[in-house]
């Protein structure tokens, strides 16, 4: 068996400078190291739409939205098959096979989905296929014989819950299914630039990916740094400054000068705001570049989803074959 990556993400329209220097990142990192034999990213519209039953243009919209940010993060058709769930009809199928093995109850345990409900507010009347999601989930993963699943730190609950299936399985069955594995990507959850929790529109205090040059120079020129800090010379704590956790954010190659030129009072904050700056603009302009080229060319994105659609079905039809088989329900093979 192969070193297999599985992953993917709800299209459901919150993409934000996290996903860019976090989850992505690293997943363009993981497909450029050449040390996996095969890598899926699929876009979970069918999970999407457990909660978004009642509105299926907003799933579909995002579906393109999500496929453009893959490519114009740097993840490459060739090495990297990007699907869309419902386009495999497989997971369904195994998914209706996985939830005898799952109780009610453990579903309404699993803490992502808890507080997901509550989220939602769910609470009153939880859709059964929202319920479930966490089940199809193990399809995806054990459809594709995931062996790694980077993910950020809340689908957590959701990759022991396929651990749990997988050993449920391979108890009844036989051995067949592959046990995953997560991995966290950090910095899924950013810092404002003012060093607040939470980022936002109305807060001022984020940076967004559509964001233009001079914007993104305004806020990084008003980013909260350290208040001991007046004049140049004032030696200071980078680890108490937003302009330093940005610095690292965005893989400044200096970040070890920055910290000791910061801390023995030899560079100035006007500088060094400076330097983040082009370095932001830098990585951005990669991404709108190649944004904008696959905006213009939308046939060459909608050929590569059909071709990724296409290898993945075959890939979730042949490991359902073998699943089936284990099950005794291969009648006519
Ligand atoms: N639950 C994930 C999210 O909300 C999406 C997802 C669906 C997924 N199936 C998966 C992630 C399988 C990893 C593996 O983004
Ligand atoms: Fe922050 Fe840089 Fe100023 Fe240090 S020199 S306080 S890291 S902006």
């Amino acid at each position: 068996m192969g070193k297999i990556i599985l992953t993917g993400d709800r299209p459901t329209g919150k993409l934000h400078l996290g996903h860019f220097v976090g989850s992505l990142r690293n997943r363009v990192k993981l497909q450029n190291s050449n040390e996996f034999d095969e890598i899926y990213l699929m876009i979970a519209d069918s999970q999407a739409l457990t909660d978004n039953f009642d509105n299926p243009k907003k799933v579909r919209d995002n579906v393109l939205e999500v496929a453009l940010f893959y490519l114009a993060c740097g993840i490459d058709p060739k090495k990297t098959t990007i699907f869309i769930q419902s386009q495999v009809p497989a997971l369904t199928e195994l998914t209706f096979y996985y939830m005898n093995l799952v109780s009610v109850a453990r579903l309404h345990r699993n803490p992502t989905v808890k507080q997901e409900v509550k989220l939602r507010g769910f609470e009153e009347s939880i859709p059964s296929g929202f319920l479930n999601y966490p089940v199809s989930q193990a399809a995806d993963i054990t459809a594709f014989e995931g062996e790694i699943v980077p993910v950020g730190e809340d689908q957590l609950p959701l990759i022991e819950q396929c651990r749990e299936i997988v050993r449920k399985f391979n108890n009844i069955y036989g051995e067949t299914l592959r046990e995953p594995e997560a991995i966290v990507s950090k910095n899924k959850r950013i810092k404002g630039l003012d060093g607040n929790e939470k980022m936002g529109k109305s807060l001022g205090n984020a940076i967004y990916l559509a964001d233009s040059d001079e914007e993104i120079t305004k806020k990084v020129m008003g980013a909260i740094t350290d208040p001991k800090k007046l004049k140049k010379e004032d030696p200071a704590d980078p680890n108490v400054c937003m302009v330093y956790y940005y610095h690292k954010l965005f893989e400044n190659e200096n970040i070890k000068v920055v910290h000791d030129e910061c801390e023995n009072g030899t560079r100035g904050c006007v500088a060094c705001k400076k330097e983040l700056i082009n370095k932001i603009i830098e990585s951005l302009s990669e991404y709108r570049k190649n944004k904008n080229y696959y905006e213009q060319n939308p046939e060459i994105v909608d050929e590569i989803l059909k071709d990724g659609c296409n290898k993945a079905k075959n890939k979730a039809m042949e490991m359902t074959k073998k699943i089936k088989q284990n099950m005794k329900i291969d009648y006519f093979e």
